[in-house]
């Protein structure tokens, strides 16, 4: 897997969709077909905030070479390129559908080589060692296939001093009101301490309301 956009040829996703869940909740982990399309949308506005939090801890810089994963309908990368003005944004998604949505919102961008998206997973970013110095994750960490080496891939890409923020949402008191399950406090002290554990440091956890209650693990390479 590991198709890049090219807006001068129409976009091949990879002949095996890396999406395997069905229903409606599996829409949200890999956007899929016509509603997959509908669902990107709606989280374009409804993460909207909780996207804007995580752009704002990576402080992103005019030069930085930042990478999103899990971009979905890509207003992240949008707000991360308007920062890098003078750097380098890419993204990866295992959606192609979210692929060729983000696409769309970014085009001219894209077009000009400041932003470059893949459909591509987590578990094997098409990038080299050290390409980047800032990495961000909003919203997508529970579908990772495998934290821990998962972890570890980011480390690779990211350069010494890189910076890895995780955005994950909280779990609310009346779980039967959200609609997108969230993890609580100490699920949430768990994954920084495997952050810890992997080998990031200076590892520490931001608290705000953006939309729901979020929380971002800010971690150094
Ligand atoms: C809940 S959506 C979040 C989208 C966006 N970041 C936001 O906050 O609105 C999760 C996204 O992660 C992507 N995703 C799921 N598993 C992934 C993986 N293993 N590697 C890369 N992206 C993945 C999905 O395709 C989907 O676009």
């Amino acid at each position: 897997m590991n198709p890049q956009i090219n807006l001068t040829q129409p976009f091949v996703p990879t002949s095996q969709t890396p999406c395997h869940n069905s229903g409606w909740k599996a829409q949200f982990a890999c956007p899929q077909g016509r509603l997959g399309w509908v669902v990107g949308h709606v989280m374009a506005i409804k993460n909207a905030p909780m996207i804007r939090f995580g752009v704002e801890m990576l402080d992103v810089q005019p030069e930085d070479q930042v990478l999103e994963i899990g971009f979905g309908h890509g207003r992240g990368i949008q707000l991360l390129a308007q920062y890098a003005k003078r750097g380098f944004v890419a993204g990866i998604d295992i959606s192609d559908v979210m692929v060729r949505q983000a696409a769309r919102r970014n085009h001219e961008k894209i077009r000009s080589g400041y932003i470059e998206l893949s459909q591509a997973s987590v578990s094997a970013i098409p990038y080299e060692y050290a390409r980047f110095n800032k990495v961000l994750a909003v919203n997508n960490y529970q579908f990772w296939p495998n934290a821990e080496p998962n972890l570890v891939e980011i480390q690779r890409v990211l350069d010494d001093n890189g910076l890895l923020v995780l955005c994950l949402r909280l779990k609310a008191p009346q779980t039967m009101l959200q609609m997108v399950p969230g993890y609580s406090m100490d699920e949430v002290e768990e994954i920084a301490g495997l952050v810890r554990w992997v080998g990031f440091r200076d590892v520490q956890i931001v608290r705000r309301r953006a939309g729901d209650e979020t929380l971002c693990i800010l971690a150094k390479r």
